[in-house]
């Protein structure tokens, strides 16, 4: 595979201007990690309104297939960048015609599909579960019967928040899921007993250097994670392998910007969940416990300068606040805010709803037990 690098490796002047296709909340943090360095952002989201536009320079309001749309922001911008993977590939490739897109379209695309992302990774001999590709009913039957008995159906494409995925124990089961999700291509993944999930974010720089931050371990709730603690909670020996596998997976891909990579602990061996081609949930505590931040690297890596190596300054645990927590009866924002060394970063999302998520706490200290604890007694209050 060819490095897809601009043909002037000069880095980008304060001054310059980003965009970044998507207006969620990642693209907020990452435009206010930009104007931090100087940059200005533009941002490409069909809403009106949204939690990045209303921080950023700029504001294309268009969909994400709009030629028009990409050619002006082509115009704009110095740079472009993805806040979330569902971004179509095309519009990717077109944009990479014109001025440079990190994280690349070949990127992005097998991220952005179950299937290619497992081939990626048996392809490249990376540690991944019993899994199989699924495009016809008639299929389950016999991947099934290769399984411990118990397995996942997921869609292929557009899950996310465990949206889009059954566990399933029987043919049945899985012919119900697979006709409910409208006979989408699926993969069907074998479940895995995990003793516990945790996720490595990289920044890989255009020269092809690569930073990890620390492990993080993962804990979720309905499928939505929940609650990360930084460093994991699992042997020194698990964690390098964490990172290695990361790594690999990185430099197999040729990948450039912020990539978060989710794994499975299963009796002191780490195997891939999936991928996700930019900045991530679990690594936002980030913000508040290291040197830079995950969005301060995707800046970085966007305009061409090199990845910064990364201390963390305390442990730390994170917390997601969903409009579950804000629709509660009694919930005050000053409860989280005035916990001792506690950070709360919201969205500006204008409604709270079940799943959403509206904000998140970093809370920093020594004994990751008692952060644990005072999240729980205003969660629980
Ligand atoms: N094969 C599996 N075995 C056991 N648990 C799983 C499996 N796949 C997913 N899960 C659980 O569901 C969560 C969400 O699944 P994931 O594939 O990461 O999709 P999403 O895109 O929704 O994050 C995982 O973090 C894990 O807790
Ligand atoms: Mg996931």
């Amino acid at each position: 595979m060819t490095a897809i690098v601009p043909d002037n490796l000069n880095p980008l002047e304060p001054g310059a201007t980003l965009g970044v296709l998507g207006g969620g909340q990642l693209g907020r943090m990452f435009s206010q990690a930009a104007s931090k360095m100087g940059y200005k952002v533009c941002v490409l989201d069909p809403a009106e309104n949204s939690p990045a536009a209303e921080v950023s320079a700029y504001h294309v309001e268009a969909e994400f297939d709009d030629e028009l749309a990409l050619s002006n922001l082509a115009q704009v911008c110095d740079a472009v960048t993805t806040e979330f993977e569902n971004v179509p590939a095309d519009s990717l490739r077109f944009l990479e015609d014109k001025i440079p897109v990190y994280p690349p379209s070949h990127s992005v695309e097998i991220a952005q599909n179950r299937n290619k992302e497992k081939s990626f990774f048996k392809d490249h001999n990376l540690p991944v579960n019993s899994c199989a590709a699924i495009t016809d009913a008639s299929q389950l039957e016999l991947a099934f019967k290769t399984m411990s008995g118990k397995a996942v159906l997921k869609t292929a494409r557009f899950g996310y928040d465990g949206k889009g995925q059954q566990v399933c124990e029987n043919i049945t089961e899985l012919q119900t899921a697979f006709e409910s999700f409208g006979n989408v291509e699926c993969v069907l993944e074998d479940f895995v007993p995990f003793d516990c999930e945790v996720s490595v974010v990289l920044a890989r720089d255009v020269h092809g250097n690569i930073e990890a931050f620390p492990v993080v371990e993962n804990q979720h709730k309905n499928g939505i994670l929940d609650l990360c603690i930084v460093p994991a909670r699992v042997p020194e020996e698990v964690q390098k392998q964490a990172v290695l596998v990361a790594k690999s997976l990185a430099e197999a891909m040729n990948y450039i910007g912020v990539l978060a990579v989710e794994m499975f602990v299963c009796d002191g061996a780490v195997s891939l969940n999936e991928i996700a081609p930019r900045p991530h949930n679990s690594g936002h505590f980030t913000m508040d416990a290291c040197n830079y931040s995950q969005f301060d690297q995707q800046v970085r890596t966007l305009a061409g300068l090199p990845v910064a190596r990364i201390i963390q300054y305390q442990p730390a645990i994170m917390y997601n606040i969903l409009g579950d927590l804000i629709l509660k009866n009694g919930f005050e924002w000053q409860a989280l805010q005035q916990l001792d060394n506690s950070h709360v970063h919201i969205y500006g999302k204008a409604e709270a709803r079940i799943g959403r998520k509206m904000a998140h706490a970093n809370l920093l200290g020594n004994e990751v037990d008692s952060l644990l604890a005072s999240i729980e007694a205003v969660i629980t209050n």
